[in-house]
């Protein structure tokens, strides 16, 4: 018998996306999507990409509909999962991809979201390699509550915690500049995400330490060996669909040898399936990583800036949402944690 499953925000990008990669999985079976504006509607509709659920209708998303399943993927705005989770039974196995369950502290939920904190649950990135020994997967075996990360901060946090881990970077002086897809912000109407706004141009948004994903970043990072990490962080709009290139920098520890500073990262992932540094010299494009569930990353030393330069790609619906949404569930339910979860990608 297949595991059950309900999908509430099945008509967004992040819903629709896990749609698609459970339509593939082997051990899980979606029986109920729910919306908001959406319900009432065929899901086909909707996402006419969907065509193996095209049985399926948009219902409205309650407690009682998301009732009966062993699974329930919340793909909600922030603020619209943490009461309705609250009414689901402690032995289904909950997945948030919003934020209402990330932050393990409230001031910081308070200073960058605001609204009721419903506190931290087990956070869901497999591959974030802890301090000392270990790493995130350990605490997802078994679990039944599942925060799923921001996309930006999988691709900042994968990108930076091997050298903080090994020692090789300096936490307090870390910049990222992102080139992120519209997909990213959600499929709801927005002006400056109108093709008109965007085709032909970049546009920064979020600057100057005010982007929500800053505080998840930062605790990560402490998670990582971190004692008190400070990053600057700048988002910039472009016009591709889905993607994020993450370009990050970090000061070199004094006496750092260029060898070491690769080890650290090719060490942290020589085991991971989905998580992959490139040879010496080669960096990633995000056409590399669309469709798929991979992190591809470049690693570099600029000697006479004394900083270590990565360059990381990540598919913001795949890696950044949907696929460590499924990545989580299939460790927390003891199955194979690649299952259904795509490592080749879409070119050109
Ligand atoms: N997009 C990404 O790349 C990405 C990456 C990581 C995390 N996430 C997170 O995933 C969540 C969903 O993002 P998204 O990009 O899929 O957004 P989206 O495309 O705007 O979809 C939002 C979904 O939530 C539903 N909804 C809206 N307001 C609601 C309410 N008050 N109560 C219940 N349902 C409501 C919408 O239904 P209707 O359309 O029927 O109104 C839609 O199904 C967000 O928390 C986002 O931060 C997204």
């Amino acid at each position: 018998m297949p595991y059950s499953v309900a999908v509430a925000g099945a008509s967004g990008y992040a819903g629709g996306e896990v749609l698609r990669l459970l339509s593939a999985h082997p051990e899980l079976q979606v029986r109920t999507a729910t919306a908001h504006s959406h319900a009432g509607q065929r899901l086909i509709d909707v996402h006419p990409h969907l065509r193996s659920l095209a049985s399926l209708d948009l219902v409205e998303t309650t407690a009682s509909t998301l009732a009966g399943h062993d699974i329930v993927v919340l793909a909600l705005p922030h603020g619209a999962s943490g009461a309705l989770a609250a009414e689901l039974p402690d032995d289904v196995l909950v997945l948030d991809l919003g934020a209402d369950h990330r932050l393990t502290s409230e001031a910081d939920w308070d200073r960058f979201y605001g609204g009721e904190w419903h506190g931290a649950w087990a956070y869901g990135l497999p591959e974030l390699v802890h301090a000392g020994s270990g790493r995130q997967r350990d605490a997802l075996a078994g679990a039944r509550r599942i925060a799923v990360p921001g996309c930006n901060v999988t691709a900042v946090t994968l990108g930076l915690a091997p050298g903080i881990r090994a020692g090789v970077i300096e936490p307090g002086d870390l910049t990222a500049a992102l080139a992120v897809g519209p997909s990213g912000a959600g499929r709801s109407l927005k002006t400056e995400l109108l093709a008109s706004e965007l085709l032909g141009s970049a546009s920064p948004y979020a600057v100057g330490g005010v982007h929500r994903h800053i505080p998840e970043i930062l605790q990560n990072l402490a998670v990582a060996g971190a004692e008190t990490p400070t990053i600057s962080f700048t988002p910039v709009l472009v016009p591709m669909s889905r993607g994020i290139l993450a370009t990050l920098t970090a000061r070199l520890v004094p006496g750092t040898s260029a060898a070491a500073v690769r080890d650290a990262w090719v060490d942290a992932y020589a085991s991971e399936h989905f998580v992959h540094v490139l040879p010496e010299g080669r960096f990633p494009k995000t056409a590399d990583a669309l469709g798929a569930n991979t992190a591809l990353m470049g690693v570099a030393v600029d000697a006479d800036a004394c900083r270590v330069v990565v360059v990381v790609a990540i598919d913001n619906l795949v890696k950044g949402t949907a696929g460590a949404a499924v990545q989580s569930l299939n460790i927390a339910l003891g199955l194979d944690e690649t299952l259904g979860l795509p490592l080749d990608g879409v070119a050109p």
